[in-house]
Parts: structure tokens; sequence; C-alpha cells
């Protein structure tokens, strides 16, 4: 199973702070916003991940992550001339996929929930099946997004079945968004390749996800009241998310998407690593934390 962290685009929303730096290396409270979407591919297992970004934001990333042995994975970066669509991560990721199955989730998309890892455990074995899995979050205000119409009474350990899927609806079938986490069999590069431009202009994830439906292979998770879904890519949304995280960190003194304490806790880097990274953060509460998992202090 593979990974793909798709973060690129302009970031126009939130002008002037992207006018010179990417949005994915804004700060959500302690954090870059990059670790929040790579921490979830490492709860998915997926060790071998493919950034890509534009090009003026891709060696930046770069800089930041390095090849991700700090992490015990391995990290590649590739560039999309132009933010031309979510689809044509497949196409650009052709050679790093190979033949394997992937999942890719969007650079400014933060996840936080108990159990996880479990859901996506079974999007990886789902996907490594030959089924899709998209995740489908309650919204009010479901025009602004892609929307997932389901079985209500569908629901099993694989989730609900799916009936439609539909990009930014004006008469949205449910208040279900299609968040922007995807997993996908081997061969999505293929299928990437017949996505049509949408009528602006984009090589939509919908129209891929649609697709796998009219295949029978397109499953569905719902995230429940369990589980905070959250795309930090307005002034608001940015806002709320660096609230809901310093809040959850300060209260639980647990890190929120801390690469190097999942890493850790799947023993994909021993003692001193966690310790090198630990010093690598200083005097911050960050690496205060990673100290504090060394320590055995926090178990889970
Ligand atoms: P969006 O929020 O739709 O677009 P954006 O980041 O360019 O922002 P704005 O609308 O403010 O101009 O993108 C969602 C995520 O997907 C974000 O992390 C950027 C990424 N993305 C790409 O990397 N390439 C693309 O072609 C698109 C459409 C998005």
């Amino acid at each position: 199973m593979k990974g793909i962290i798709l973060a690129g685009g302009a970031g126009t929303r939130l002008y002037p702070l992207t006018i010179v730096t990417s949005k994915q290396l804004l700060p959500v409270y302690d954090k870059p916003m990059i670790y929040y979407p790579l921490s979830t591919l490492m709860l998915a297992e997926i060790r071998e991940v493919l950034i890509i970004s534009t090009p003026e934001d891709t060696p930046r990333i770069k800089q930041l992550l390095g090849d991700g042995s700090q992490f015990g994975m391995e990290l590649s970066y590739a560039v999309q001339e132009k933010p031309e669509g979510l689809a044509q991560a497949f196409t650009i990721g052709r050679d790093f996929i190979g033949d394997d199955a992937c999942a890719m989730v969007l650079g400014d998309n933060i996840f936080y929930g108990n159990g996880l890892n479990h859901k996506l455990l079974d999007a990886t074995s789902d996907a490594e099946n030959g089924k899709a899995t998209i995740f489908g979050y309650y919204v009010e205000d479901p025009e602004r997004f892609g929307i997932m119409e389901f079985e209500k009474e569908s629901g099993d350990a694989h989730g609900v079945r799916v009936l439609s899927v539909e990009e930014k609806p004006k008469n949205p079938k449910s208040n279900y968004a299609i968040v922007g986490l995807y997993f996908y069999p081997k061969g999505v590069s293929d299928m990437a390749d017949n996505v049509k431009p949408s009528a602006r202009g984009e090589l939509e994830i919908t129209t891929l996800n649609d697709m796998y439906l009219q295949e029978g292979r397109l499953n569905a998770q719902l995230l429940g009241r369990g589980y905070t879904w959250m795309d930090a890519g307005t002034f608001d949304s940015l806002q709320r998310a660096t609230d809901f995280v310093s809040m959850i960190e300060q209260y639980q003194g647990m890190s929120i998407s801390a690469p190097e304490e999942i890493a850790y806790h799947f023993g994909w880097i021993s003692d001193d690593q966690l310790r090198e990274s630990a010093a690598r953060y200083g005097k911050s509460p960050y690496g205060e934390r990673l100290m504090a998992v060394l320590e055995g202090k926090v178990v889970l």
C-alpha cells in the first residue's frame, strides 16, 4: 500500500498568508499543517509516501520532511505544475504507485478520533482486495463539498452502500461530505487517465469516485460523532483547527498528529532516533512531548 499527500494548490482563500508560503506549511497550533495528513497516512500503516506540491513549494516541504527516515518512512516528492484537479495526483504519481493500491490525503485535511487506525486499516485491506473507499462526514453546508448519497440502512463493518456521488451539488441529496482521504485499488493511474476535465476545467476526484461506483467497487465509511474532520483552507477553519488542537493538546497533554510519536508506537523508529528527533525540536512543547513518549509516560 502506498500513499500520496496532495499539497499543492494556490491557497488563494488565505491570501496574503499564502503569497510566498505554502498553505501546508502554515502552523496549525504547534506544528506545520502537513504533519496532520502525514500522520493520517501513517495511521493507515503506510510507510511509502509521495508528496506532490507546486514547483515553488516542493523544495520547502522537502527541506522540512526530508527523506522520511526520521519517521521510519520513505518520502519522495513530485511537482504538479498547475492545480488542475485532485485526480491528477494519480497520473503524476504513476511510477511511484506502480502496481500497488494507493491512498491519497489532501494536504490541508485534519483527522482526529479514537479508532481511526482501525477504520483506515479496513480501507487498506479493501483497497488491496480491489475496492475503493471514501469517507463521509456530516456537514451543514453540503453545497460546498463533494457529496455522497447512501443507503441509510446498509451499514456494516465495511461501511455504507453508496448510491451517488456529486461535486458541489445545487440540490444536495445528503449532508455527508466526501472528505479529502481516498483509498484506491491497484490500477488507479489508468482509471485517472480516463477522467475528463469538468466544466470548471479540473480533473475531479468525484468523477474518479463515480467510475468506481459504476463498477460496483466503491465503499464508503462514515466518520461519526467520535471523529473530527477539518479542512484548514480558510481563515475561519484554520483558526478553528488551531483552537481545536491547542484545546486537546493542553487539556490531555498528548499530541495530535506527531509523526515521530506514531512511528515510535508502531516500532518504525528506535529509542535513539526518537531522542534525536526530540532534540531537534529543542525546548518547544512538541519536543518535550516527544521526550515524554520516550520516557514511557504516554502509552498510546
Ligand atoms: P483547495 O482548497 O480546493 O484549493 P487551494 O488549496 O488551491 O485553495 P484556494 O481555493 O484557497 O485557492 O485544495 C484542497 C487541497 O488540495 C489543498 O491542500 C491543495 C490541494 N490541491 C492540489 O494540490 N492540487 C490541485 O490541483 C487542487 C485542486 C488542490
